[in-house]
Order: structure tokens, then sequence, then C-alpha cells
């Protein structure tokens, strides 16, 4: 059976809705079986897209997995906790699908499982990094400068100081993804926040 035919006619257990408005409380149990095996299988599907960025360099002197893996280790190094750490490890991640806002795609995908303070550093990394380059490009060196006043400025610029601005040396021995795969499961074990969160705490 081909796989075309296999998701036609699959032996795999279906809703029977052809439009949601006649959807019944079987075909939702149905779905939220399938949901929650699929859910679990979310550290799995980041961890991989996150490998996408090996080799990746786009003029830089490290290549984006390495800046990555760079970033985190260093927060690692530097005693962060564990979701601060996988926040550093997946901050970039949004580089190959969010060309123009990689910032807010990592950002989302964090979001469930984080601090608002440690979502709100990922969001708006992208201006604070700006601070090292911005001018070069023509663009406002200070655009973080927009922040100034909120609760998360300083966490933000530190994080670009210490970790993410720093992390381009070639010759740094940075950790492999294996030593961070561990903490990307635990912190994506379970979401803090999410309007699903109910439906995935009933098993
Ligand atoms: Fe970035
Ligand atoms: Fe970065």
């Amino acid at each position: 059976m081909d796989v075309r035919e296999d998701t036609l006619h699959g032996m795999a257990e279906r809703a029977a809705f052809r439009e949601m408005k006649q959807g019944t409380a079987e075909d939702w149990a149905v779905i939220g079986r399938d949901y929650r095996e699929f859910a679990r299988g979310l550290p799995d599907r980041v961890l991989t897209h996150l490998k996408l960025l090996d080799g990746d360099f786009g003029g830089f002197p490290v290549c984006r997995l390495e800046h990555s893996l760079q970033t985190a280790t260093r927060a690692h190094r530097d005693g962060r906790a564990e979701d601060y750490v996988v926040m550093a490890l997946l901050h970039d991640m949004g580089d190959t699908l969010g060309s123009y806002n990689h910032p807010e795609v990592a950002a989302a995908i964090l979001k469930p499982f984080v601090s608002e303070e440690l979502h709100w550093i990922c969001q708006n990394h992208g201006a604070f990094q700006g601070y090292y380059y911005f001018h070069f490009l023509g663009m406002d060196q200070n655009a973080r400068e927009q922040f100034r006043d909120h609760p998360h400025f300083e966490a933000c610029r530190e994080f670009c100081e210490k970790y993410d601005q720093a992390a381009f040396d070639p010759d740094y021995a940075s950790e492999p993804l294996e030593f961070f795969e561990p903490m990307v499961r635990r912190v994506m074990a379970k979401p803090i926040t999410s309007a699903y969160a109910k439906a995935i705490a009933e098993e």
C-alpha cells in the first residue's frame, strides 16, 4: 500500500465528519488521542529542525548550528538554568523559515514551555543583537532603545552581550547537540501555558 493509498484508506482510526460542525465526542476522542501522541514528538521535530542549520554559514565565521551550540554552551557554563540554556540553543532556529522575523519563530515554539521573561528575550533578541552590527548596514544601532523601559530590557541585553554576540568563535569548544538533547526533552515535556494544556493533561 503506497503512502497516498494509506492516507486515503488507511487503517488508522479517523474522525467521521466532513465539516467540523458535524463533529461528535467520538470524533474528538480519536483526534485527541492522536494529538497527544503527536505533541509528545515535538522535541524530536525541534531537534531535527535545528540540525537544518548545520553547515549554513551565511558569511558568518561559524555555521548557524555551531552558533546555536556555542550560545547554549556559554550560557550553560555560566551557570544558567536549564530552560535558559534551551532558549539559548533554540533562539535562532527560526532562521530557516523566518528569514525576515526569525526571533519570533523560535519564541512562538518556546512560548508554552518557558517563563514570560525567557520568551521575551527570545522574541526581541534581534533588536538587541542589532547593537553590535545594525550601524554597518545603514540601520539604527540603538534600535533596542525602544525597549529601554521594559522590565526585561536588561535580561535581553545581557543575553546578547554574554552569549549571543559572543558565539561566533570557530575555536571555541562547544558541547555537541547530544549534550543538550535531554534538556530540550525535559523543558518541552509539558507546557506551562497553552490553550491545549488541559487536553494534554487528561491522559
Ligand atoms: Fe538571532
Ligand atoms: Fe544568535
